[in-house]
């Protein structure tokens, strides 16, 4: 049994109102899980909603976020792929509510959703590379599969899916067009691999998309924003385009026009980076062990908070800076 902290909700709530280090106990892994001495953890959304009591799987306090880590393996069940001693990065079983999240001394992984961390990553970027560029894997080269030479517009590029997105779609051949919402964003936008970021608070901004692809429209769309920004990017895509549905970060999901969906000839594909079977997570999560040892993709790191800082750190995903936020568990 080991113990040590891990930040804890004991009711849901806001963060600053709610979260607090406690010390935690940690015993043997499951069969499908290791445990890992964490180094650090990479935080979003969810966080923020299991800690309100408005995530869906977490029904009941106490609540422990923190969805992905890096670390070093000190546990494992009989017959893991992995061994004591290896540094890794992956999903915790936050979902399961008490004691599973990685802002903690130790954290649960999902062997499933696990990579070794190639020797030549920090800590950081590993813990916010598996959701951000599983999600955009699963949109771009599993659902919408993105060839060389077509044309990528990515919403939220300055977000975590959407960086993600940027550098997978650069790697494989396409030119991409960012869309963000500050001057910060669009030149983080930029040195993720972006061709062009254009920022949705310039009126009629689509019309410089159809300018950039001189007239055709863009090829696809990756959306994890929906609502205002999702609609107007529609105006642009081209025929036999498609929509990779993702998220709602503007509140609302993207609504879709049926009539001229059939009169343009594009269509509208949902992605969920949780909804794959075994076989094709495998798949997946070798292509990613690849990608990110080879350098193709890197981590679209933003702000790195303390550990003590880490309900900060929460709090902040109510107005995200650009990139992925991470908290230094280990220091
Ligand atoms: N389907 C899946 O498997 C999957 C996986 C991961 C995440 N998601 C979902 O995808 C969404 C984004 O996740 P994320 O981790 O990328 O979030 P994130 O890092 O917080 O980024 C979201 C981005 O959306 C932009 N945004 C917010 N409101 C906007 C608006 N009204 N108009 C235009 N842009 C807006 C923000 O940029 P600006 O500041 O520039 O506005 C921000 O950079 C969430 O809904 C999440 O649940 C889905």
């Amino acid at each position: 049994m080991r113990r040590g902290r891990a930040w804890t909700a004991q009711t849901f709530g806001e963060p600053a109102d709610v979260l607090e280090i406690d010390e935690a106990s940690w015993g043997d892994p499951a069969p499908g899980t290791i445990l890992v001495e964490v180094e650090a953890c990479g935080v979003g959304l969810p966080d923020l909603f299991m800690t309100r009591g408005v995530y869906p799987i977490v029904t009941a306090p106490p609540v422990n976020p923190g969805q992905e880590v890096s670390g070093r393996v000190i546990s494992v069940p009989e017959g893991s792929g992995f061994a004591v001693g290896d540094r890794v990065m992956g999903l915790t079983i936050y979902g399961d509510g008490w004691w599973r999240g990685g802002l903690a001394d130790y954290a649960f992984v999902q062997e499933k959703k696990c990579l070794h961390v190639p020797d030549n990553m920090s800590a950081e970027a590993a813990a916010g590379f598996t959701i951000c560029f599983r999600t955009a894997h699963a949109a771009l080269v599993e659902r919408v599969p993105v060839i060389s030479g077509s044309t990528v517009l990515v919403l939220g590029g300055a977000g975590s899916s959407g960086a993600a997105a940027i550098q997978l779609a650069k790697a494989r051949g396409a030119t991409v067009i960012a869309i963000a919402g500050s001057d910060e964003k669009l030149s983080f936008c930029r040195e993720q691999g972006a061709d062009f970021a254009l920022s949705y608070r310039t009126p009629a901004w689509q019309d410089k998309v159809i300018e950039i692809t001189k007239g055709a429209g863009v090829d696809v769309i990756f959306d994890p924003v929906g609502g205002e920004a999702a609609a107007n990017a529609v105006k642009a895509i081209g025929r036999n385009g498609r929509i990779a549905l993702i998220g709602f970060a503007s509140g609302s999901w993207l609504d879709l026009n049926t009539q001229d969906m059939v009169l343009r000839n594009y269509s509208a594909i949902g992605v969920f980076s949780g909804g794959f079977s075994s076989d094709e997570e495998a798949v997946a999560y070798t292509e990613l062990a690849k990608l990110g040892a080879s350098g193709a993709v890197r981590t679209p790191l933003g702000k790195v908070f303390e550990f003590e800082d880490a309900m900060s750190a929460i709090e902040s995903l109510n107005a995200p800076s650009a990139g992925k936020t991470v908290v230094r568990v280990k220091s």
